[in-house]
């Protein structure tokens, strides 16, 4: 039996929303609901967002945090390779409060992937009303996530923990995510020196063929000690499992931005001799400081100085003195990449951009 929508408030309610959800009928006695959902695919999100408009949404995004104004649910990577050490599908749910937004971004990291292949692609977002729950965007994430991670929240870590006047970057880790960060870099910093350091040759020459022209002097270096030399902030971003910088490298004055964890930066990092940066005390405490993976880096809270929405929001000051030596360790929130995949849904919708899909059920 068809009943008129306006005579369900459930249904009028979600209708109010955007026309994201619709009552069409019962069978057995069950609302029906028609749930118009908009897809968006990379090319268009790539349309709709700049870095520009990411590292906004980012940094307004961990002022959010510090407001209470986000909820993580935990995430546990679901390892699927054989070792179940190496490549993982993630969950990442969240709650955006003040945007009556929740929903999940789904993503695979695969740091033993198949040769050719990138080692993250064909993740999405997608996105529901927290007044009736009903979907409503169905966003591809894999440029939200690159465009957030190094480019976004390493460059808003380094825009209130660097030093002032910092112009000098290593990146240690010259793939997709360290190629796209130094993009990022330069939408806030006057970069004059780029370290570059990879295993890989050839990443190293797609980092300068996208951004000579825009820094004075790139270099390759041989080593991770030799990139770190002399700069003012480092951003570790590989897929390796051995730890690449120690605290011996660090030189006053230096930001570390880890965004691989203590996968690729030494314990001692974190051992109290230095000030330690969390993107998110909640987070971030349990998938870095008490990750098991980490237990022989002896991680601990009690070395941890805050985290970022906390000095976004003015609860704890960002750098305190030019000599200080700083770490920051973020391991990403779904709700940045709900944020972004929200700012895309809104401008498709002001655009006519995307494809609509109809979901019952
Ligand atoms: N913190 C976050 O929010 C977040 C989000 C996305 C990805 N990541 C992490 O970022 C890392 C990089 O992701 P990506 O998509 O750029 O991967 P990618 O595979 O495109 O690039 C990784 C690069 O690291 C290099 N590398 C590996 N071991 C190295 C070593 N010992 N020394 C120097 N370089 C080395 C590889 O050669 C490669 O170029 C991954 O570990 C991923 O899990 C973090």
């Amino acid at each position: 039996m068809i009943t008129n929508i306006e005579t369900c408030p459930q249904a009028a309610a979600a209708r109010a929303k955007t026309g994201a959800a619709r009552f069409y009928g019962q069978t057995e006695g069950r609302m029906k609901m028609e749930s118009k959902v908009l897809f968006l695919n990379d090319q268009q999100v790539r349309s709709l967002l700049t870095q520009r408009d990411v590292l906004d949404i980012v940094e307004e995004t961990f002022t959010a945090l510090g407001n209470g104004m986000l909820r993580h649910p935990r995430k546990d990577p679901m390892f699927v390779d054989e070792e179940g050490r190496y490549n993982c599908l993630l969950a990442m749910p969240a709650q955006l409060k003040h945007k009556q937004v929740a929903g999940m971004k789904w993503i695979s990291m695969f740091s033993h992937q198949k040769p050719g292949l990138p080692s993250s692609f064909g993740n999405f977002v997608i996105l529901n009303h927290t007044d009736t729950g009903a979907p409503f965007a169905l966003v591809e994430a894999t440029s939200i996530t690159l465009m957030r991670t190094g480019g976004g929240h390493a460059v808003i870590g380094a825009k209130h923990l660097a030093k002032k006047g910092a112009c000098k970057l290593a990146v240690i880790g010259c793939g997709d995510e360290g190629r796209r960060a130094i993009g990022g870099f330069l939408e806030e910093f006057a970069l004059k020196e780029l370290h570059l350091c990879d295993l890989s040759e050839a990443a190293m020459d797609r980092c300068i063929a996208e951004h000579s022209g825009r820094i004075e002097k790139i270099v390759k270096c041989a080593s991770p000690r030799e990139a770190v030399k002399g700069t003012d902030m480092v951003l570790t971003v590989t897929t390796s499992r051995k730890p690449l910088i120690t605290a011996d490298m660090l030189e006053p004055g230096m930001t570390v931005l880890g965004l691989n964890a203590f996968n690729d930066l030494d314990g001692s990092l974190a051992d109290g001799r230095f000030r330690w940066i969390l993107g998110n005390k909640h987070s971030d405490g349990s998938q870095i400081v008490d990750n098991p993976r980490f237990a022989s880096a002896h991680l601990s809270m009690d070395n941890v100085s805050g985290d970022l929405g906390e000095i976004l929001t003015g609860k704890i000051p960002g750098r305190t003195s030019e000599d200080e030596v700083i770490v920051f360790t973020h391991m990403g929130m779904g709700s940045l990449d709900l944020a972004c995949a929200l700012v895309a849904y809104e401008r498709a919708m002001e655009k006519g951009i995307g494809q609509t899909l109809i979901f019952n059920g």
